[in-house]
């Protein structure tokens, strides 16, 4: 079978799909800019997701750029999007937006940069809905200057790694309460240009480097997906990192405006760069299984720079590490 004429076997295409895949992956450039998304999708023949009618999901960050795009689409698939961004304003369009196409959402605003705003978010959230299925921690920023929350926190880490694990950790119950609930963190694929160091996450104000700051706290993004994963493997919850390649939004277009200008029509659409967590946040319960870093709905590796990778016993070691540092930061200071 598969060789001179007729149709090639479904064995030959999900090959050449894999080996695509692996070339794309290996280029970075191909894997991370639209081509990586147009190409998987045509050789893996993607589907449409499920609508997935009253899955209650969370989304942070759903004012602008992926996180509104993913909170429409979420919306047009009959989800409960619980809405979570720092403007009234810009809420209040993207919840009436979905509900003009017939969807439901709520608003909350909150600012996560400000640990208390981050706990007062999750009790109103608790409050209101028994349970969730759901909870994507997309809010996020390159800051080009040192700023500090009001607990005296380096705002890239509160907003990408404590906020996170503040809300996470008190919506608990209702996640539990779901059939195998998701938490899916959205990285970036910079943090792979990025080794995890507890002692260097933080970074001080006289020794800032936005880029390195947002790398190092993205990187901590996936190294607490998968500790959380590790602690709990059956717990009921199931703790993913997704990464969304290179899009144009307008985070990118203020943070990045140079990249933005080069990389231009190469940038994936809003709607390809969420493409994956769609997948991910509509899969059915316990599918497909947490743990991963994704990209273009397949797990990807860790590590590609050779002096960030760390052996399975010293990630697990590093994990650990991670989330006793977050709990006492974030018990002791909001
Ligand atoms: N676009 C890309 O190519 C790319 C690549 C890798 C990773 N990412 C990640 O994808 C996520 C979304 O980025 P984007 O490109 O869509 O950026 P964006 O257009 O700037 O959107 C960021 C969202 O996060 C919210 N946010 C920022 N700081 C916040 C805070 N302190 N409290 C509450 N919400 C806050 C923003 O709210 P406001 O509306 O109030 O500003 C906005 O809704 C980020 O985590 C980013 O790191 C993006």
């Amino acid at each position: 079978m598969g060789h001179g004429h007729g149709p090639p076997s479904r064995s030959r295409s999900l090959r050449l799909a894999g080996v695509t895949d692996a070339v794309l992956e290996w280029s970075v450039a191909g894997s991370f800019t639209r081509i990586g998304t147009i190409v998987r999708r045509r050789l893996e023949h993607w589907a449409d997701p499920v609508p997935r009618p009253g899955r209650v999901v969370v989304v942070t960050g759903a004012t602008s750029g992926l996180g509104k795009e993913a909170a429409l689409e979420l919306g047009r698939l009959g989800c409960t999007v619980v809405l979570v961004g720092r403007s009234v304003d810009r809420l209040a369009e993207v919840k009436a937006a979905i509900e003009a196409d017939g969807g439901t959402a709520v608003s909350e605003q909150a600012d996560l940069s400000d640990l208390s705003q981050s706990a007062a978010l999750a009790d109103r959230i608790r409050a209101r809905f028994d349970r969730l299925d759901v909870l994507i921690h997309n809010a996020g920023a390159l800051l080009s200057e040192y700023h500090a929350g009001p607990q005296g926190h380096e705002v890239t880490v509160t907003v990408h790694v404590l906020s996170p694990y503040l809300l996470t950790e008190r919506l608990r119950s209702p996640l539990k309460a779901s059939d195998r609930a998701k938490v899916i963190s959205m990285t970036s694929g910079g943090m792979y240009t990025e080794a995890f160091d507890l002692e260097k996450l933080e970074m001080r104000r006289d020794r800032y480097k936005g880029s390195v700051a947002y790398a190092r706290a993205k990187r901590a993004q996936v190294v607490l997906a998968r500790a959380w994963q590790r602690r709990a493997p059956d717990g009921g919850i199931d703790f993913s990192a997704v990464h969304p390649g290179w899009a144009r939004t307008p985070g990118v277009a203020e943070s990045l405006p140079r990249f933005a200008r080069i990389a231009g029509p190469l940038l994936r659409s809003p709607a390809e760069g969420v493409d994956t967590l769609i997948w991910l946040a509509t899969s059915p319960p316990g599918e497909p299984g947490g743990g991963q870093l994704w990209l273009d709905r397949r797990a990807r590796p860790l590590y590609r720079v050779p002096s960030t990778r760390v052996d399975e016993a010293t990630e697990l070691a590093q994990g650990e590490e991670l989330l006793t540092w977050l709990d006492a930061a974030t018990h002791t200071e909001n």
